[in-house]
């Protein structure tokens, strides 16, 4: 990556009313009548908005490609060719999400990159966006999918090691979907050269320091545990409550004391309990075994281990003192990834060309970035979220930043892939 230390004087104009459609349709797409959305990898909301994404991108008379894992790109060969210059982000989104998370990098990107094609014409470097299969690990046992199957990054038989809710294998879901599951691994790119991911915050720093926009430096590393607690059944009228070992009684203390671990280290320490099943689940049946998910992330690698350890060992402590068996398995642990900082002064000085003076923050949540990061110079810029929320209905972003962060995203864009 090639990139010049000098301010950026011109900011690149986008069609704001087609990109607020744009984002406004594909939030139809996958609608929950209770509310939120689920674009869930695979499905036929799913297909059904990269439908749409790819007859947008047909539109503006942008080359389409889906494949390999089902990702979608939109390319524009530059006259120098060389490594390309991508844009993008996720298009499939947790169970009531919201219209912004994932959806947000994939319009702005498909609106920047429309937008420069039909401004400045050709550009020299090849000039791409994307719509990533897959990043919120909602459907199968696994995440980051599409951006893992970019960066060359799959695991060994995980197509048929993966399942859903309903025991449908990731190859099976992929050849109902029209994909050929042996042909993941040629989802792999290693000619890109600059990354970059339009995204909201999805949480309250931006609005708290009241910037419109942020250049992410670190995405936190994220550990996802599941902790299974071995009590014994018994009947719920009868056995006296100073003999019990109920697991679920046991779980709730682990709960409370995960919360608690992570709230004592400090920010940006964060745990959750998101899932907990009970068995054998019986109104009158003192609750014999439960399992539940952990899910603990921090920026700095060391703070995480250590979270994640003591989690582990407070979880067997509690489990020793209620006499109950307590089995801590990792299903997943992705260490915190810095993004690169040249790319990140390019964003920056793009912010600046906007009018706004970007500040620099750390991404709590996870993103296609930090697995992309490992096959090219990556930059992450935020927008901020109402009231912080994200993974929610309520997810939203003011409309005005929106457009700054799409047209910043574009200006940022036109720098890398126009140069003489
Ligand atoms: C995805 O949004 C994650 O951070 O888990
Ligand atoms: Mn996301
Ligand atoms: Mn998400």
């Amino acid at each position: 990556m090639r990139a010049g230390a000098t301010p950026i004087r011109e900011l690149v104009e986008i069609d704001e009313r087609r990109l607020l459609r744009r984002l406004d349709d594909l939030s139809q797409r996958g609608a929950l009548e209770a509310g939120g959305i689920y674009r869930a990898l695979y499905t036929p909301a799913w297909s059904s908005a990269m439908d749409l994404v790819a007859a947008w991108l047909k539109e503006a008379g942008i080359l389409v490609r889906r494949y390999a894992v089902g990702n979608l790109w939109g390319r524009i060969e530059g006259s120098r060719g060389g490594r390309a210059i991508v844009t993008g982000s996720h298009i499939d989104t947790v169970r009531g999400g919201g219209a912004l998370d994932g959806a947000l990098g994939v319009v702005a990107g498909i609106e920047a990159v429309t937008s420069l094609w039909q401004t400045f014409g050709r550009p020299t470097r090849i000039l791409e966006c994307v719509a990533i299969c897959e990043e919120e690990g909602s459907r199968f046992d696994t995440n980051f999918w599409g951006a893992r199957a970019i960066a060359d990054r799959l695991e060994p038989g995980e197509v048929d090691r993966a399942r859903d809710a309903e025991g449908v294998t990731l190859a099976a879901a992929m050849r109902a979907a029209g994909l050929d599951p042996a042909n993941a691994v040629n989802a792999a790119r290693r000619d890109v050269d600059v990354f970059l991911e339009l995204h909201i915050e999805q949480g309250p720093v931006l609005e708290e320091h009241g910037a419109r926009l942020g250049v992410v430096s670190v995405v936190a590393g994220t550990a996802h545990l599941e902790v299974t607690v071995h009590g014994q059944p018994d009947h719920a009228g009868a056995m006296a409550m100073t003999r019990r070992r109920d697991a679920l009684l046991g779980a709730s203390a682990m709960t409370l004391a995960i919360a608690d671990l992570a709230l004592r280290m400090g920010q940006p320490a964060v745990a959750t309990v998101g899932t907990i099943a009970v068995e054998p689940a019986q109104v009158n049946v003192v609750p014999d075994l439960v399992r539940f998910s952990v899910d603990a992330r921090h920026t700095d690698a060391e703070r995480r281990r250590e979270l994640v350890t003591t989690i582990a060992e407070v979880c067997k402590t509690i489990g020793r003192e209620r006499g109950l068996d307590v089995e801590v398995r990792t299903l997943r642990d992705r260490p915190p990834v810095a993004l690169n900082a040249r790319v990140a002064d390019v964003l920056r000085r793009a912010c600046a060309a906007a009018g706004v003076e970007a500040l620099d923050v750390a991404s709590g949540a996870g993103h296609d970035a930090q697995m992309l990061a490992a096959a090219a110079h990556t930059g992450m810029l935020f927008v901020p979220s109402i009231g912080g929320r994200s993974h929610c209905p309520e997810e939203a972003t003011a409309a005005e930043d929106v457009v700054l962060g799409t047209r910043a995203l574009a200006t940022a864009l036109r720098e890398l892939a126009y140069t003489p």
